[in-house]
């Protein structure tokens, strides 16, 4: 396992994993999926960059955690090749303006990350074109906790006619459910099982018959004190519209809450009722 900064010295082809460090078992997964598919031939890069233009808050990306030594020591133990540690300047040289690819319509879908967080796809599509340029990967995984940062990716790609094979890999749960992510560390005791209403919304929603049944019940769910809720809809599983068809639909139900300040994000599956 070697650690790279300088792009000069990443192999020609590779399989990437992108992440902003502070690994967890959930990061892991996809570097497994990025192992099998890599085989035996092609090299498994994991890149590992805090990428500051897809902060809306200066304070949030301060308090991001980062930890290098443990995470290049765990990207070892799950078979990754290469960590990839780029410097700002590397991926956004000072006095060369970083085209901005076009913001995919799915990125800017009413009511969902856009609405809390604007801005942050357009950091997300600049710095993923930047590391595929960089990195030159044949495929690249991305996990479906962020279901609508891997449709934006997927997106991003077909408009950008580029070979990347873009993997998804399945959301890595705690044995209580609460997805993982990073900034689970930081919800204590009480905020901890607060959390788990979003998981339970998305449980709620599977049993509904109409999307608009399915939102009216995982608001019911999320109804907690100190749970600030974002959004909770059931969408298109591609587009993020509306659902059409919504008994036979294969939809995506996907919250979003805060707890004490903590931002959280959780989806799941909605198969319309004939279809079940
Ligand atoms: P980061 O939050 O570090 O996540 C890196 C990858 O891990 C993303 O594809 C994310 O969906 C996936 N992931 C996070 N938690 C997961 C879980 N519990 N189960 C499965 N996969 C999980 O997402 C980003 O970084 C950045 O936006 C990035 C794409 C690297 C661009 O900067």
């Amino acid at each position: 396992m070697r650690v790279v900064r300088d792009p000069g010295l990443l192999p020609e082809r590779c399989v990437l994993v992108p992440t902003m460090g502070a690994l967890h078992a959930g990061h892991l997964s996809l570097v497994r999926i990025a192992r099998d598919r890599a085989g035996g031939n092609l090299p498994v890069v994991v890149s590992i960059f805090v990428n500051p233009t897809q902060f809306n808050d200066a304070r949030d990306l301060e308090a991001y955690p980062r930890d290098l030594d443990r995470d290049v020591h765990l990207c070892a133990q799950t078979g990754a090749d290469i960590v990839f540690a780029p410097d700002v300047e590397t991926v956004y040289p000072p006095g060369v303006k970083t085209p901005s690819p076009k913001l995919p319509a799915v990125a800017v879908q009413p009511g969902l990350e856009d609405a809390g967080r604007p801005g942050h796809f357009a950091g997300v599509c600049q710095v993923v074109t930047r590391l595929f340029a960089l990195c030159r990967p044949v495929a690249a995984v991305f996990g479906e906790k962020d279901w609508q940062q891997l449709q934006v990716v997927r997106a991003l790609v077909q408009a950008e006619r580029s070979s990347v094979q873009i993997i998804a890999g399945p959301i890595v749960r705690e044995r209580d459910g609460l997805a993982m992510s990073s900034r689970n560390v930081r919800l204590s005791g009480d905020d901890r099982i607060k959390a788990l209403s979003l998981r339970r919304s998305l449980d709620a929603a599977q049993r509904a018959s109409t999307p608009e049944q399915a939102e009216q019940a995982m608001h019911a769910v999320l109804d907690v004190p100190g749970v600030d809720v974002q959004y909770a809809v059931v969408r298109d599983a591609e587009r993020l519209e509306p659902l059409r068809d919504t008994r036979r639909a294969v939809g995506r139900a996907l919250v979003c809450a805060c707890v004490s300040g903590v931002r959280l994000l959780d989806n799941d599956a909605w198969i319309g009722p004939d279809i079940r």
